[in-house]
């Protein structure tokens, strides 16, 4: 049985719905062709802000016991490198290319999504606020925020464009973000940022494991998984079929990427277990999720998408 786990992202084609998550080795040109000769169906760019940033102190990422740790402070080449290196990586194949704008200010995101429209990009992800920048607060739990940011860059976008969003903890606060985020025109959405301000300690030196803003850091991988699926769910139960939803965090294997398709997810990215496995932990994610899927006499994604069942 032949089964095709491919899917259309805002009318994107991707040839499968595993793709990686912006953040873990996507900075350089150098690791972004390392991903597109993989067998991630699209190309994401490390999250861009207007000038080149260095990032925080190191150490700032951590391999835990069921994940990770990061307070990377959004280094990245500025987003001039990453109109270029879109330009370069279509010139090698049609991959979709997955622009992250992450500006420090409305107008330099109003800025950079002028930018990324004379560019080959084929969607925009635009993430409001990282959870590691000194001094800011994570914009996603900010609705009022959320809706003057979201206002702004649908004026000027005229690729189509998706938002990256916190993990939310209370049902009202999904309701209030996505009230907002109806209000624009955002094909799909995100879901979800690492979980903000964990800390992981090392007992035998009683130090953090990390450096920046005391050891806190973002927690991503296995100890998420079920924070993910409650959020997909949710945003899928809230937008009906309006937007679209990328499930993101804690998907290590082939079961854990049908679990949140059924939960509602169109697709999903890897991230902490490309870190962690590296490049070939696509293909593997997608070999598995295929086989679940014969098991189940599925064929493709909309056979199980989003049909969890009561119990
Ligand atoms: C960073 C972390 C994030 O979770 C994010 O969304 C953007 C940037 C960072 O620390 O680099």
């Amino acid at each position: 049985m032949k089964v095709d786990i491919s899917v259309k992202i805002a009318n994107v084609k991707l040839d499968s719905c595993i793709f990686n998550a912006s953040g873990p080795a996507d900075e350089t040109l150098e690791e972004l062709k390392i991903i597109q000769s993989s067998a991630s169906s699209a190309v994401t760019m490390k999250s861009c802000t207007k000038e080149v940033r260095e990032g925080n102190p190191k150490p700032r990422y951590e391999n835990l016991e069921y994940g990770s740790i990061n307070s990377m402070g959004l280094p990245n080449l500025g987003y001039r490198a990453y109109v270029r290196f879109s330009k370069a990586l279509k010139k090698k194949s049609k991959k979709p290319v997955i622009a992250s704008i992450c500006g420090m200010t409305l107008e330099d995101n109003v800025q950079m999504f002028k930018a990324f429209n004379s560019s080959p990009v084929d969607l925009i992800e635009f993430n409001p606020g990282s959870p590691n920048t000194i001094g800011k607060p994570i914009v996603g739990y900010d609705p009022g925020e959320m809706d003057k940011l979201l206002e702004a860059v649908s004026k000027v976008s005229k690729k189509p464009f998706g938002v990256k969003l916190p993990p939310y903890f209370d049902l009202v606060h999904f309701e209030q973000i996505a009230d907002v985020i109806k209000k624009y025109p955002v094909k799909f959405v995100t879901s979800v940022n690492s979980i903000g301000n964990g800390l992981a300690v090392n007992p035998y030196t009683e130090r953090p494991l990390i450096k920046p803003k005391g050891g806190l850091g973002g927690i991503g991988g296995g100890y998420i998984k079920y924070t993910t699926l409650a959020n997909v769910r949710k945003f899928y139960e809230l937008f009906e079929g309006k937007v679209q939803i990328i499930g993101v965090g804690g998907v290590k294997n082939g079961i854990d990427a049908f679990e949140l398709i059924l939960a509602g997810a169109s697709a999903v990215q890897i991230g902490t277990a490309f870190l962690q496995k590296g490049p070939g932990a696509f293909e593997n994610i997608q070999n598995e999720l295929k086989e679940f899927m014969e098991v189940k006499g599925y064929k493709k994604l909309t056979d199980f998408q989003g049909k969890l069942k009561p119990l």
